[in-house]
């Protein structure tokens, strides 16, 4: 069964490695028991191998949130790529997150960090989404255009390593999520633009998550009306108990 995907986000939080702890092992704990969903979370950098777990624990895995543009070790100050990462367990990595392409990371950027990531082994988070609407439709092309430059001169053998997560900006960090009806037609389009570049076959099975204020009481609906595949989750994700209900109402869905 193709499992839904519960992914956390914890971008800068928490502040300590016992509180990163203590979130992980509560993470863990619950995704063991799960039957249609898998859970990933993505903690800051120098908690990843204290959340990595040395035994394979059912539909829990780790990712991170971004990953270097140079792909072979050397002089780059501050930087961390992909194959580091997938050395220390981690195996998923989310690029083009709108934070990151705040700072700059332009659509050729991300399509560099995908390809990095992709041949080193993880499975890829690539986010999209407008920063806001426009009567006549452009935001659209925005978004066609993330999709196509982001996964540009990419192998079509690595389709199936690939997620989209579609995040309207003016939703990320605010109280209500899109409307969920929105969200199943934000879907079928993420869906379309990508069985454009790698064919119908891909783009019937690629994941598309949404994020952007989900949280435990809209996420069932999110999922049964927007038809997501799974959600890419920012605060709730740092608010244990929240997640935790969260994912438990979204394991509910058959
Ligand atoms: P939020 O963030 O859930 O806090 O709105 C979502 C994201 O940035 O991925």
């Amino acid at each position: 069964m193709n499992k839904r995907l519960i992914i956390g986000n914890w971008k800068m939080n928490p502040g300590t490695l016992v509180e990163a702890k203590k979130i992980a092992i509560k993470i863990k704990r619950i995704s063991k028991k799960l039957q249609n969903s898998e859970v990933v979370i993505c903690p800051p950098l120098p908690f990843i191998t204290n959340c990595v777990s040395k035994k394979n624990i059912n539909n829990f895995h780790v990712g991170v949130q971004t990953v270097s543009v140079e792909e072979e070790v050397g002089p780059y100050t501050g930087e961390v790529n992909a194959r580091m990462i997938n050395s220390i367990g981690a195996e998923y990595v989310i690029v083009g997150h709108s934070e990151e392409r705040a700072r700059g990371d332009s659509n050729v950027i991300v399509s560099k960090k995908l390809i990095n990531a992709l041949n080193a082994g993880l499975i890829s988070i690539v986010c999209i989404g407008e920063k806001a609407r426009d009567e006549g439709g452009l935001y659209l092309e925005e978004l066609k255009n993330q999709i196509k430059e982001s996964i540009a001169n990419i192998s079509k053998k690595f389709a199936k390593d690939i997620i989209i997560a579609y995040e309207p900006i003016w939703a990320i960090g605010a109280q209500e999520p899109m409307m969920p009806e929105q969200i199943f037609e934000m879907s079928l389009f993420a869906k379309k633009a990508f069985s454009d570049i790698f064919g119908t076959e891909n783009g019937l099975k690629v994941k598309v998550l949404y994020g952007g204020a989900v949280n435990f009481r809209n996420a069932v609906d999110i999922i049964n009306i927007g038809k997501v595949n799974g959600l890419l989750i920012g605060r709730e994700s740092v608010n244990t108990p929240g997640f935790i209900e969260l994912i438990k109402a979204v394991d509910k869905i058959s």
